[in-house]
């Protein structure tokens, strides 16, 4: 049997922080309010593209595979926030990288695209098409945070993360998933206008989050609920037999609702809400990310993830992990740091949607 191992790990977060205190500067909220509502305390803002950060949690996941950019037959970018829509964002990484023998595809299901996206270079892997891939998620989502709506603001950051999968014997990789959208909920969480609308002729655009929160809280844990079951049943598996849960990252009540659902002690649920907020697709893998570096996972280990995001697309898989969890190689790709606070990386959003902010600015 043919597997698509996951043999290289990598993220970026941006260094620059939008704390719960920095928030209520710029709206009528508090530290309080967000952390006991959602889990969140922080969330990085990044002064780098979606493709910039993708690069740079590409580079570190090649070097964590001990691989050079041309081994990569395909890059899959999951990602809601590209720059430009054509040519595609995994073409830029694919540049970046020099990963001149490599295929290069964006996906776009929203928060789940990362998922949907090892999905798909998962199969193709086992299917023999290509022999390895990257698979990243990356979002500069901060760009897209209407600082009029104070009910969904605080939910989003900025960051990266990828991975390398590798075609083995050994069983191990993405063994089983299930993926879906759920019908008639377009509605409850959108970004109009985002894409080539009529308005996209306007000088005028505004790409403000529609988020209908407890509609998409409840449909969340009941789509994640089911595609979790199926993919437990589709290995014969019980919540007993997983050592880790990975769960998208978009408010610890929805994790907790579905931990308890699924009788999984939290002990055993990778949480990165409070330092990362709500990054969309690149929520799983950059929790992926620090769960080994907190050397939570071991070789061998069952990991269960479950993801839902706007369409409503929902998704769960099981990964078995190999048997190493030690990064091969360091990367040492880099970008300049921002010359200015959160506040000045912000300034012209801020603007944009008609909060005073200029008493926060430095410069
Ligand atoms: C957003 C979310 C945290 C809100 O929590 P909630 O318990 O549903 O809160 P509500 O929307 O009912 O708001 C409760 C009150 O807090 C107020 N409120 C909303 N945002 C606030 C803020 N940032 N600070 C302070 N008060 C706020 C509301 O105005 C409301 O006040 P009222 O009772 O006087 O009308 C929660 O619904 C959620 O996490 N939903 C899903 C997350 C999600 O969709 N993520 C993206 C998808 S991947």
């Amino acid at each position: 049997m043919r597997y698509a191992q996951i043999t290289g790990w990598g993220k970026y977060a941006p260094p620059l922080l939008m704390t719960n205190d920095d928030m209520a500067k710029i709206v009528d909220t508090s530290d309080e309010w967000i952390f006991s509502r959602s889990g969140i305390r922080q969330r990085h803002y990044s002064h780098i593209s979606t493709g910039d950060m993708a690069w740079l949690a590409a580079e570190k996941a090649l070097a964590a595979a001990g691989l050079d950019a041309d081994d990569i037959d395909l890059i899959v970018l999951g990602s809601t926030t590209p720059e430009e829509i054509c040519p595609n964002t995994a073409s830029y990484i694919m540049n970046k990288l020099g990963a001149s023998k490599a295929a290069a595809f964006d996906i776009n299901s929203a928060c789940t695209s990362w998922f949907y996206a090892l999905n798909a270079a998962t199969d193709m892997v086992r299917a023999g098409s290509i022999n390895r891939a990257l698979v990243i998620g990356s979002e500069r989502i901060s760009l897209a945070m209407d600082w009029q709506k104070r009910e969904s603001c605080f939910l989003f950051g900025d960051g990266a993360g990828a991975v390398v999968i590798e075609a083995s014997e050994q069983e191990s990789g993405l063994l089983a998933s299930k993926i879906s959208c759920i019908p008639d909920s377009r509605e409850c969480l959108r970004l109009p206008d985002w894409g080539m609308t009529p308005t996209h002729l306007t000088d005028n655009l505004f790409i403000s989050l529609d988020f209908e929160g407890q509609e998409i809280f409840k449909s969340a844990v009941k789509g994640m609920s089911d595609a979790i079951t199926d993919v437990l049943e589709k290995q014969n598996l019980s919540a007993d037999d997983i050592d880790l849960f990975i769960p998208h990252q978009a408010n610890i009540r929805i994790i907790q609702t579905l931990a308890k659902r699924l009788n999984f002690p939290m002990e055993k649920v990778v949480v990165a809400i409070h330092k990362y907020a709500n990054t969309s697709a690149a929520s799983i893998p950059l929790a992926l990310c620090d769960a080994l570096e907190e050397g939570r996972i071991v070789p061998g280990m069952k990991i269960l993830t479950a993801t839902f995001g706007a369409g409503l697309t929902c998704g769960a898989g099981i990964i078995q992990w190999g048997d190493r969890v030690e990064p091969l190689g360091v990367s040492d790709a880099s970008v300049a740091d921002y010359e200015g606070t959160v506040f000045d990386l912000m300034a012209d959003s801020f603007v944009h949607y008609g909060v005073d902010a200029k008493h926060l600015l430095s410069k």
